[in-house]
């Protein structure tokens, strides 16, 4: 079980050094988040896939923005996104790069699928990521519009047993209550507030 922030925060300079000094970065991590049990190295390895991916998106510079937050999926949502109800971790990787045609938007989880140059990706990318976050319990999805640039949410399972066992764990040790932790944005390191909307599910 691990902390998705504290594997995001972690990667911070390799993220920066990604995508370069036309692209602000910004990470917000959610208050609070549940651990979750999943590979960290395919993780990480997500993680750096779609921030890559936004990176070529925006290649005149533009927003790359990573949010988490927790969220409960109740019966209708779980229907909805093929998934469980329970308990979840959302990871939101958004830019605002060119976006994507509709023909474009339906191919890109399947394996070999790029429109990048010979050389420049194996289209490989995304159907790593499409199976490894389905293998955890979780989902991804994908809103994009050409020219609005497009937004992937992770959603990771979040077992409440093993949280709810930590947090009384915790609570028993203050010094390990995890604390909210401030947000970075690449360059600036602008300290802001951890914020999220439970509306805001699709
Ligand atoms: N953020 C994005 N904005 C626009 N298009 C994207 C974005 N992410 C993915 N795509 C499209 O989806 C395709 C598939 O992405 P995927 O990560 O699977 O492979 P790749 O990036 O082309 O190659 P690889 O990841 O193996 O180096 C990309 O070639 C691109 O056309
Ligand atoms: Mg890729």
């Amino acid at each position: 079980m691990f902390d998705v922030n504290d594997l995001i925060g972690g990667m911070r300079s390799l993220l920066n050094l990604t995508v370069g000094e036309k692209i602000v970065l910004s990470f917000e991590p959610g208050p609070g988040l549940w651990p979750v049990r999943t590979d960290r190295s395919q993780l990480e390895a997500s993680v750096l896939n779609l921030v890559t991916n936004a990176r070529d998106a925006m290649p005149a510079g533009g927003t790359l923005s990573i949010a988490s937050r927790n969220q409960t999926v109740g019966d209708d949502l779980a229907l909805e996104f093929g998934v469980q109800a329970g308990e979840y971790v959302v990871v939101d990787v958004t830019d605002t790069g060119v976006g994507m045609a509709p023909d474009v938007a339906a191919a890109i989880f399947e394996p070999f699928f790029t429109t990048k140059r010979a050389g420049s990706g194996t289209g490989l990318g995304l159907s790593m990521v499409f199976g490894f976050v389905a293998q955890s319990g979780g989902v991804v999805r994908v809103r994009t519009a050409p020219g609005e640039g497009r937004r992937f949410r992770c959603t990771f399972r979040a077992p409440s047993s093993a949280w709810k066992r930590l947090r009384s764990r915790s609570r028993r040790c203050p010094a390990t209550t995890p604390q909210a932790k401030p947000c970075w944005q690449s360059r600036t390191m602008k300290v802001c507030c951890a914020s999220w909307n439970a509306s805001y599910v699709n």
